[in-house]
């Protein structure tokens, strides 16, 4: 077969592999916001036939031959430079994917699924007895398999470097040191200040605010925003998350607590943040390929992070709304002064739970967590030693030690699943997203005025044009270089928080 026709079976493929991925995300929708309690042995069947149907397809001999043909290889994943920046896309992203695969034994994948399924009840059995002796055998066999994964995939410098690849592919375990050692002693450094000023009162967040109200203002916020509801809905589920389920169709969902108002709302925003990136990279360009969706979960996370932190926390937002939210909830506002509200809603105190964690906190729940699945990957540090380590380290971070290990250790479900690997992209989203907000602030210098007035449409424009329409054509790196013009810096993340708290707490 000739190059063009070798790209004109490779897309037919994918077009094919989309729907599947489709279907599984519609399976896992409706797992999360309708399925009965009892549903799950059945859908867990079914997830697993379509999943192996995927893993088949994406490594046959077809799809080997196929990237041959098209010139893929180590030294050139996009495959030959005649065809166009998509097309290349699509070739390394394949090439990725098949290398992947087949360098994984089945024999360990299905041992990993099988350790991951039992390892999963008895972290929630540990995790409410307090009690980390029931999950610790579960996690040995856990890293024992990763490390041989680790081995399969191969590696240069670090045996994390494929681990994190797969979740953020391009990042290297020295990178990502690099960059959250440069933040880790600047947050340590802010937070100190922090805590020698006054705290700021946040005890009108934890009213009773009606569900049905809070519902009503999320959806304004996201129309607002740009999120597309003939493209779009917002549901409920036990933990907020965005899928998209087919090429107009991206849905996300949020939790409504009552008493408190602000973890619904801003989960409202964060997940609409994912969802806009996804709206905007199922451009007509990309719409139904697999390159019309997010490049990385760093990329996405920014985004979200993006418009839940710089731009929803930040004071412009509330001149235009927070009138809006006072008339929804006069009794559990009332005296409570626009600036009063913004200092509520970031507030900053070191705490035990990373989910609870303020913007400031954040990324230390993260860096801790870096360090110690890369002590647990290389042999560093033992399973067993693992509370202690976790305990040590809070205490360096954060200045807290978590009482029970339910508060500690026990607290994620990542690790009983088998991701390990996964946690920085978290942290990494947070310096992204200053630094994408470094260049709209240059390229867009009224961007306060727009959010100060409503006119969240300009700020979701330029996203759309800088990143969301590239969809997965491009690496992470390479958009981040495109929209910024220079790789990674973390001092933009320091800056920002560094500005702003310095605002909020006086310092
Ligand atoms: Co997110």
């Amino acid at each position: 077969m000739d190059k063009n026709a070798n790209i004109k079976r490779l897309k037919e493929i994918d077009h094919e592999l989309v729907l599947y991925q489709n279907i599984t995300a519609l399976l896992g929708w409706d797992q999360e916001t309708n399925m009965p309690e009892r549903g799950v042995e059945g859908r867990s069947e079914q997830l697993s036939l379509v999943q192996g149907v995927l893993h088949d397809k994406i490594t046959s001999s077809e799809i080997g031959d196929l990237l041959e043909g098209l010139g893929a290889s180590e030294q050139q994943p996009s495959g030959d430079s005649s065809f166009s920046d998509p097309e290349r896309g699509l070739i390394r992203e394949y090439f990725r994917e098949y290398n992947r695969e087949k360098k994984l034994p089945k024999k360990l994948v299905q041992e990993i699924a099988v350790v991951t399924s039992k390892a999963q009840p008895a972290w929630a059995a540990a995790r409410k007895s307090q009690d980390y002796s029931i999950f610790q055998p579960h996690l040995e066999k856990i890293v024992e398999l990763t490390r041989e994964t680790t081995k399969c995939l191969g590696y240069k410098d670090h045996p994390y470097d494929p681990l994190i690849d797969q979740y953020e592919p391009g990042m290297t375990t020295a990178e990502v040191a690099r960059v959250f050692n440069g933040v880790k002693k600047d947050i340590v450094a802010l937070l100190t200040k922090i805590s020698e000023k006054d705290q700021v009162d946040d005890s009108f967040l934890y009213k009773q605010y009606d569900s049905k109200l809070q519902d009503d203002f999320g959806r304004k916020i996201l129309t607002d925003m740009g999120f597309d509801f003939q493209r779009g809905i917002l549901s409920e589920s036990a933990h907020p998350f965005t899928t998209g389920v087919g090429k107009d169709d991206i849905r996300i969902t949020t939790r409504y607590t009552e008493p408190s108002m602000s973890s619904s709302l801003f989960s409202t925003i964060h997940e609409g943040g994912h969802a806009l990136y996804e709206m905007g990279a199922a451009s007509p360009e990309l719409k139904g390929t697999s390159l019309g969706t997010g490049i990385s979960l760093a990329v996405h996370e920014s985004q979200s992070r993006f418009w839940e932190n710089i731009v929803a926390r930040s004071d412009d937002f509330w001149i235009n709304y927070y009138a809006a939210l006072q008339e929804l909830f006069p009794a559990q506002l009332s005296g409570v002064t626009r600036d009063t509200f913004v200092r509520g809603i970031n507030k900053v105190e070191p705490s035990m739970i990373r989910v609870n964690a303020d913007e400031v906190t954040y990324s230390l729940h993260i860096i801790l967590r870096f360090e110690l699945e890369t002590a647990l990957v290389n042999g560093e540090l033992e399973v067993k030693e693992l509370p202690e380590a976790w305990n040590e380290k809070m205490h360096d971070m954060l200045g807290i030690v978590p009482g029970t290990s339910a508060e500690g250790v026990l607290q994620d479900v990542h690790w009983s699943a088998g991701l390990i690997g996964y946690f920085p992209t978290y942290a990494l989203g947070n310096l992204f997203s200053a630094q994408f907000f470094e260049t709209l602030k240059q390229e867009i210098p009224e961007y306060r005025e727009y959010i100060s007035s409503g006119n969240l449409i300009h700020l979701q424009k330029w996203l759309n044009e800088k990143i969301y329409r590239k969809g997965g054509i491009y690496t992470a790196a390479e958009v981040l270089q495109q929209v910024t013009g220079k790789p990674l810096d973390p001092s933009h993340f320091s800056r920002y928080l560094e500005e702003k708290y310095t605002r909020i707490y006086g310092l």
